[in-house]
């Protein structure tokens, strides 16, 4: 069988991670996704530079629209982030019947449901794997290994840049304006880092989790949201004399206020009793973990950040939609199995 084609939309930390992780495992993934999996086209703002990470053999252009329109491409890889032009190619490159494969949490925590619906509509996939928790398979996790059970909350550590930030203080009391150059240094900020420190990218991953977990449309407007930007190194400091480790979380879970049962989704920075194993993730690592009623406290921990972390999501989007693109479409998992009538207000 020919080997699906894949059209790239930037090559940053995680794209650029991408093309490597491809190219070296690339028997393995041939072997696990039944057939070839081939970067045929890479959509780079800065063309010479990409085209010194690639080589010759893959062509780059300056502009997404010839990707997205190219014929010859079956999956479409957004990996521009923000949330207005990444909206854009992504709802075109849905209407153009491709499958879509996106690290972007920000865009689908805003305009998930009229992407998922354009794609349900088109008959296409749209996968995110990467969006929430790096390279932890989180929302596989959800989706597909906890499936048999009721969910009734989730509360993890998915901001890398904060929790490399609170670890480095409290453990080398370094003072978070330099902690926060080395986050950026290293690859894990936001292009804008407010959006970390203030706890915005948090709330974008927790607003996808909860909606994946309890199958309501994705509310992003809902969410009470607070960073870490109020924090002071004597906070840290006292928290840690009273056995406790600052964190900040993404919180969702089920609750009942006044009697109505809602969802409440919220990030904050959280005091967590030091012996409690998410007390002890460091560093930029994530960490997840989930109720359920089967299974009682599950917890899923690994690299949230970087390059090949990122780029391990990605590709295991890009496997499985080759996978099911040569399937029966009514084996796909759906986008967001809600019903209308069960969707709930989030409460907090
Ligand atoms: N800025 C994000 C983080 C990158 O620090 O976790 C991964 O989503």
């Amino acid at each position: 069988m020919k080997p699906i084609r894949v059209g790239l939309v930037g090559l940053g930390t995680v794209g650029t991670g991408t093309f490597e992780v491809l190219r070296r495992n690339q028997a393995d993934i041939r072997r696990r996704a039944g057939r070839g999996i081939e970067i045929t086209l890479i959509a780079a703002r800065n063309v010479a530079r990409a085209q010194s990470i690639v080589g010759d053999a893959i062509p780059v252009v300056p502009d997404w629209q010839s990707v997205v329109d190219s014929p010859d491409i079956d999956i479409v890889v957004e990996l521009i982030g923000g949330y207005e032009t990444s909206k854009e190619l992504v709802l075109r490159a849905i209407a153009n019947g491709k499958h879509v494969v996106t690290a972007n949490k920000a865009l689908l925590a805003l305009h998930g449901n009229e992407i998922f619906q354009a794609a349900q509509d088109k008959g296409v996939m749209v996968a995110f794997e990467a969006a929430v928790a790096g390279g932890i398979p989180i929302i596989k996790a959800l989706r597909e290994g906890l499936t048999a059970n009721r969910i009734e909350a989730i509360a993890g550590i998915i901001n890398g840049t904060t929790n490399f930030i609170l670890s480095e203080m409290r453990e080398k009391g370094l003072d978070f304006a330099t902690v926060l150059r080395q986050a950026q240094e290293l690859g894990y900020a936001e292009a804008d880092p407010t959006f970390d420190i203030e706890g915005v990218d948090a709330a974008h991953k927790a607003t996808i989790m909860s909606a994946i977990a309890f199958g309501i449309p994705v509310q992003f407007e809902k969410a009470y949201v607070e960073g870490i930007s109020k924090l002071q190194a004597k906070d840290i400091r006292y928290a840690e004399q009273l056995g406790y480790r600052i964190k900040l979380l993404g919180i969702t879970k089920r609750a009942v206020v006044n009697g109505t049962e809602g969802i409440e989704l919220r990030v904050h920075p959280t005091l967590i009793p030091c012996k409690r194993l998410i007390a002890n993730v460091e560093g930029a690592m994530n960490a997840v973990l989930v109720n359920a009623d089967a299974v009682g406290a599950s917890m899923y921990y690994g690299r949230g950040a970087g390059g090949e972390p990122t780029a391990s999501a990605v590709i295991a989007d890009l496997v499985d939609i080759t996978r099911l693109a040569t399937a029966d479409p009514e084996s796909r998992v759906p986008h967001l199995a809600f019903q209308p009538n069960q969707m709930t207000d989030v409460q907090i």
